[in-house]
């Protein structure tokens, strides 16, 4: 199937399983903890996850599947095609029914991101990216913004699930804020990205996220005309655990070692 007709599949699907999202009921009866503090899943992330195998693997048959809720899913995806999909990102907003969550899903080739699609589906705002081929919202093409740190809007994640990079997460935010204009919290990773793909927020970061966080979002950001890299400045890889930043072109990352020592690698 070409890529752009893939493209408009996908992005069927994400607004399907929007759909599950805006007419769940019940949800607190359908929480259970996972490990880490404040580490949710319910029903709804599991059957959107079984939702987006059955449907994605129909269009690109053979290709590895990497999700969040499954841990059979979790396959090697650095050979050939690979769906990375978190069925929805920003559960504890979910739960909270707080209206700020999404549905992620990004194809890989060879480990790298080359489509991406973010739908949100409370604003019915659809972020979408093929490699080489520009970022898009809801049809009409977006791209980063052209302002400075001092200029800008600071995002991050607090890294929730893990309690000894919160202060340290704090620390970072604090360093860029201080710089900048001033600094929100959505409770998406995903949905950050597309904050600064579209201009509307000039950095993100946040010190541990795993690819089905960030693989369509940094695809988005990086067609938009912004960079993803890690704290560090290193290109991300789509293997691991790790720390993940997004900016605008016009933003410097900091330097930020002296407060990373010792905490990670
Ligand atoms: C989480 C969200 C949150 C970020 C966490 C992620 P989940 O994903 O993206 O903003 O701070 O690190 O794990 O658990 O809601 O899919
Ligand atoms: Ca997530
Ligand atoms: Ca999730």
């Amino acid at each position: 199937m070409q890529e752009e007709h893939l493209l408009e599949k996908i992005i069927d699907i994400a607004k399907d399983c929007g759909g599950i999202l805006l007419s769940a009921s019940d949800i607190e009866r359908k929480i259970h903890q996972k490990a880490g503090r404040g580490n949710f899943v319910t029903d709804y992330d599991s059957r959107v996850q079984a939702i987006l195998k059955s449907r994605l693997l129909e269009l690109v048959p053979g290709a590895a599947f990497l999700g969040e809720e499954d841990r059979m899913d979790c396959t090697d995806i650095s050979k050939g095609y690979a769906f990375i999909v978190d069925p929805i990102d920003g559960t504890a907003n979910f739960t909270r029914n707080y209206h700020a969550s999404c549905i992620s899903i990004a194809l890989a080739l060879d480990g790298c991101p080359i489509l991406g699609v973010v739908h949100n589906p409370y604003l019915e705002e659809t972020f979408y990216a093929r490699k080489g081929k520009g970022a898009y919202l809801n049809g009409e093409q977006i791209h980063a913004s052209d302002r400075t740190l001092a200029e800008g809007l600071i995002l991050f994640g607090t890294a929730p699930y893990d309690e000894k990079l919160i202060r340290r997460s704090f620390e970072v935010a604090y360093r860029y804020v201080s710089r900048a204009e001033d600094l929100r919290r959505s409770g998406s990773a995903a949905i950050d990205l597309c904050m600064v793909a579209s201009g509307r927020a000039e950095f993100f970061f946040e010190l541990a996220l795993s690819p089905w966080d960030y693989a369509a979002g940094a695809l988005i950001v990086e067609e938009a005309g912004g960079f993803v890299s890690d704290l560090q400045g290193r290109p991300l890889t789509y293997d691991h655990r790790q720390t993940v930043t997004a900016r605008a072109p016009g933003v410097e990352l900091l330097d930020v070692s002296d407060l990373l020592e010792s905490s990670m690698s």
